[in-house]
């Protein structure tokens, strides 16, 4: 059995980092450290690696170090015997650079088909909590990930929805372009929502087996999809929708019909945990996603790829530790932040951050 490793990590100019260069454990890496110290932003480095992408930020400069004009991030990553070098760095003035194996790369989303990482951080409770934007953020993302077919679709629909919004905004009247635009969202709209559906079929699946484990089968839980337009819904269909929604589209000056309005809801024994979940309920719900994300992610490339949970390990309860830590011990990669000491077992690998500087604890 292969899994994915992260062996070394050199960092340069990130976020609070000068520059440190460190080499990890196959198991459990604990990261310590007080408050503001950079613990996050190491496991911010680690995941940006997967794909150029932070959960924290989408503007490139705050990711350089105050006093620097660049940042460089390089990672040594093996899938059993195969060994790749990652290299990712990016500049004040917006130019970046991406490598794989010292060859320049030009599609970001390839890091992920050799480097692939699912990262808890506590705002991840807004998964359950917050409005529908934050889930279709998660599903653009997370399958994208995985299907590259999914990956194409998406970017192309949102092109055209922003150039269909852009003319229902303006006082033009431009019939054919409209029509245009509207076809190509249609186009693209059912097998989307044919995407979506079947993602989250099978993560609500995953997602309920831990999540029975977690809650020692007093819960049942499921994801259901919301969807705006129905799943493979053939283009004369999602056109005849359109055509229905002609006078609200007036009215609101916006697309109101396809995946952009799509959500999905959490049920807990038949319970929709926003409205109706506790805090912990919450929690394991979440706690559960992430893990059945793991699982997908194995079955669909072979590999499990890196767990990343970032002060999140010392929120859960005896139980729930003890569950996670059987469920990844020898198989899983897993880098822990936390302020507090946390009791991980012994196989594993500290280290202490303090103000930017990295020192493990031997
Ligand atoms: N671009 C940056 N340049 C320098 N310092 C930064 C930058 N971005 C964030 N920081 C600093 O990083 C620190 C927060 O690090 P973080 O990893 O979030 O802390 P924690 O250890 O609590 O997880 C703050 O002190 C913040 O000022
Ligand atoms: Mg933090």
């Amino acid at each position: 059995m292969s899994n994915l490793l992260l062996n070394t990590i050199k960092i340069k100019g990130w976020r609070n980092y000068a520059g440190e260069n460190l080499n990890f454990g196959p198991g459990i890496n604990l990261l310590l450290g007080n408050n503001g110290q950079g613990k996050t932003n190491l496991l911010e480095a680690i995941y940006f690696l997967s794909g150029g992408q932070s959960p924290r930020t989408n503007k490139l400069e705050e990711l350089i170090k105050f006093d620097e004009n660049y940042f460089y991030i390089r990672g040594e990553v093996a899938v059993g015997q195969e060994l790749k070098v990652l290299e990712m760095g990016g500049a004040r003035d917006g130019r970046r650079m991406h490598k794989i194996q010292g060859v320049a790369v030009h599609r970001l989303s390839d890091f992920s088909d050799y480097f692939c990482a699912v990262f808890f951080l506590p705002e991840d409770l807004n998964l359950v909590k917050s409005g529908p934007a934050i889930r279709r953020r998660f599903l653009d993302q997370e399958l994208s990930k995985i299907n590259n077919k999914y990956r194409n679709s998406i970017e192309k629909y949102k092109k055209f929805l922003q150039q269909r919004n852009a003319l229902l905004k303006s006082n033009i009247e431009d019939k054919i372009l409209m029509q245009v635009l509207t076809n190509k969202i249609a186009e693209l709209a059912g097998p989307i929502s044919k995407l979506r559906e079947d993602y989250i079929e099978k993560l609500s699946l995953l997602a309920r087996l831990r999540h029975r484990k977690i809650s020692g089968g007093r819960e049942e839980l499921s994801l259901a999809y919301k969807h705006s337009v129905p799943p493979g819904a053939a283009v004369e269909d999602i056109l005849a929708m359109f055509d229905d929604a002609k006078e609200a589209e007036r009215k609101y000056r916006t697309t109101i019909i396809g995946p952009h309005r799509d959500d999905f809801a959490f049920i807990v024994n038949g319970m929709e945990l926003r409205t109706f979940g506790s805090q912990g309920q919450q929690r394991t719900a979440v706690l559960s996603l992430k893990l059945a994300e793991l699982e997908l992610i194995k079955a669909e490339t072979g590999e499990y790829p890196l767990l990343l949970l970032d002060d999140v390990f010392s929120e859960l309860d005896e139980q729930r530790r003890e569950m996670l830590l059987h469920y990844l011990s020898g198989r899983i990669q897993t880098f822990i932040s936390s302020s507090e000491p946390v009791d991980a077992g012994n196989e594993v690998r500290t280290f202490w951050i303090e103000a930017g500087t990295i020192k493990e604890r031997v």
